[in-house]
């Protein structure tokens, strides 16, 4: 029996070859670009399910009703006096730097670049242009100072 002229082994030519391969080559790339396209979707719903709150920064100064004068403790200036309650950042608003407190100026000076503050935590002199920060506070029944330190001034 003859095979038919349909059933004859066609061989492919160089030029067939050639364009199967630069199909399959495009086939795998296109699958490559897709599974790179789900990952850039797919990564930020991911960082947005699994986001959880950073924990806020809090300072407690115990029994706070016992002491007076300026405390300098853990990024925050408490001063007390008398009945009255001053809570600011310790972080200069210029660049940032940690104000140390002179107790004889009874001003706040940042040993970066000079500026001061008074006792308020208004700007003086200096290049900041802002006053220090106030911070949140409470006082709890047992008399312990409470202070939340925003996210942006912690450690
Ligand atoms: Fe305080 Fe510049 S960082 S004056």
């Amino acid at each position: 029996m003859n095979p038919k002229p349909t059933d004859k082994l066609r061989q492919s030519t160089p030029k067939e070859e050639y364009s199967t391969a630069h199909r399959s080559f495009l086939r795998h790339l296109i699958k490559l670009l897709s599974l790179f396209a789900v990952a850039v979707i797919l990564w930020p719903v991911l960082r947005f399910i699994t986001f959880k709150f950073p924990k806020k920064t809090v300072i407690v100064i115990p029994g706070f009703r016992k002491l007076k004068g300026m405390i300098h403790k853990d990024g925050a200036y408490v001063n007390i006096i008398d009945d009255k309650i001053m809570v600011l950042s310790d972080r200069c608003t210029h660049l940032g730097c940690v104000i140390r407190y002179d107790p004889i100026s009874r001003q706040f000076v940042c040993p970066c670049h000079g500026s001061k503050f008074d006792l308020e935590g208004k700007r003086i002199s200096g290049p900041a242009k802002h006053p220090l920060k106030k911070l949140f506070y409470r006082v709890d029944k047992k008399g312990n100072l409470t202070i939340l330190l925003p996210l942006s001034l912690e450690k």
